[in-house]
């Protein structure tokens, strides 16, 4: 793994969209894989900025995002799929035919999330791919205890989960309790992945991402299989990292520059 770690929190967010934009425009007909979650918002206004301001344009790029409740509908207002419109796809030139998310509310969920992984196979894979972490070191919502060769399925939200995702719902508004998630393995085909993390609630999961055993606990130590995963953290995200004095020294100031 690439561990950046940059200055400060704001540093981050444009660091991960202009590796998103200089990709695009290198490969207009990539295939992303997008995350929800608070922390994407500052990459996805990036993005909008750079389309509106510097003609970024997203035209002929296919978008799979990483889950859905099961039980929201598209139009939920809870729902990832409008969540991805209201503050991402509306603001940019891409066709909304080929922006994919699991239908939270398709009559057979187990069943659609077979076809989701099918769809994605379909496209050709993904090239490039966006990840958050939760605080219990779960990507998407493949939560602990995840199995580290899965594919697209339906998960149970752990407990951690839910409290930390209740601040996007009303207040006693039910929460779902499961999600179609893309797998592990699903995200470990993509040929790049770039993930980001902020703050010190996510601290002790990066640590155990990066430096920790692969473990099935934190299902994101399965990155540390994957060739090219590069992670952009800010100070208070890497403050538990054992070996942080030596991704400064290799990238001073989470910059990237060549190693010789
Ligand atoms: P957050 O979620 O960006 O809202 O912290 C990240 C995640 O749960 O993957």
């Amino acid at each position: 793994m690439k561990v950046l770690i940059k200055n400060s929190e704001a540093l981050v967010f444009p660091d991960a969209a202009g590796r998103i934009a200089d990709h695009i425009t290198c490969h207009q007909t990539a295939t992303l894989g997008l995350a929800t979650g608070g922390t994407m918002t500052p990459v996805y206004q990036e993005l909008a900025r750079r389309h509106r301001e510097e003609a970024l344009s997203f035209a002929g790029i296919t978008t799979f995002n990483l889950d859905e409740y099961v039980g929201l509908s598209p139009d939920h207002p809870k729902s990832y799929r409008k969540d991805m419109n209201d503050r991402f796809f509306a603001h940019i030139d891409i066709d909304p035919q080929r922006t994919h998310l699991p239908a939270g509310d398709a009559p057979d969920p187990e069943a659609e999330a077979k076809a989701y992984e099918r769809r994605i196979d379909a496209a050709g894979g993904i090239d490039l791919q966006l990840l958050g972490i939760g605080i219990n070191g779960h990507i998407g919502f493949n939560e602990p205890s995840s199995s580290l060769g899965s594919s697209t399925r339906i998960k149970r939200l752990a407990p951690s989960t839910i409290e930390a995702n209740r601040r996007f719902f009303e207040r006693d508004e039910a929460m779902p309790t499961h999600a179609i998630t893309v797998g592990i393995q699903t995200i470990m085909r993509a040929d790049m992945i770039i993930l980001l993390a902020t703050g010190e609630r996510k601290a002790n999961a990066v640590a155990a991402m990066i430096e920790g055993p692969v473990s099935a606990l934190c299902p994101a130590s399965a990155l540390q299989f994957h060739p090219n995963t590069t992670v952009i953290l800010d100070p208070a995200a890497a403050s538990k990292l054992a070996l942080k004095d030596f991704y400064l020294a290799i990238h001073p100031r989470g910059e990237d520059q060549d190693l010789l």
